[in-house]
């Protein structure tokens, strides 16, 4: 499999769980709850993140600069890690559930940018063979981390 469409499906599984948390936050009845619903997130999300930084960023980095993408992707990873983070320090439900939806909108604009811009560049600028390589890549480190 080509690691864009590893992250692809990724997404996809990242997007229905979003559908979920919209449709349902309004009645998770308790701080924790929704705290407990970001912090899976956050979790999740950070490996999706990782893998993009760690198998991504390296073999595209000329690619970024030339389009001035590179900072503000790796940003992007921070601000949506830290938009989850602050749902923890909320000290009202509601309040909470307002700062997971605002986490959630943030993650989709971002998924949003990747799967118009990055994922059709990797697709056009690195070959087939590395592609497949940097999947394959991917399945090793989630097997070694799964251990
Ligand atoms: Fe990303
Ligand atoms: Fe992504």
């Amino acid at each position: 499999m080509k690691i864009t469409e590893v992250l692809l499906a990724e997404h996809l599984v990242f997007h229905s769980m979003f559908d979920q948390i919209e449709a349902k936050v309004s009645k998770f009845g308790t701080l924790a709850e929704v705290k407990g619903m970001a912090a899976l997130v956050e979790a999740v999300l950070k490996a999706h993140s990782d893998t993009e930084d760690e198998l991504f960023l390296g073999p595209l980095e000329h690619c970024f600069e030339q389009i001035g993408q590179r900072d503000s992707f790796l940003e992007e990873h921070q601000e949506m890690n830290e938009s989850l983070l602050l749902v923890q320090k909320a000290t009202r439900v509601k309040q909470a559930q307002r700062l997971l939806l605002i986490a959630v909108t943030h993650s989709r604009r971002h998924f949003e940018r990747e799967e118009r811009i990055v994922f059709p560049l990797a697709e056009r600028v690195l070959k087939s063979a590395t592609l497949t390589e940097l999947g394959q890549n991917w399945m090793h480190q989630r097997a070694s981390a799964a251990v």
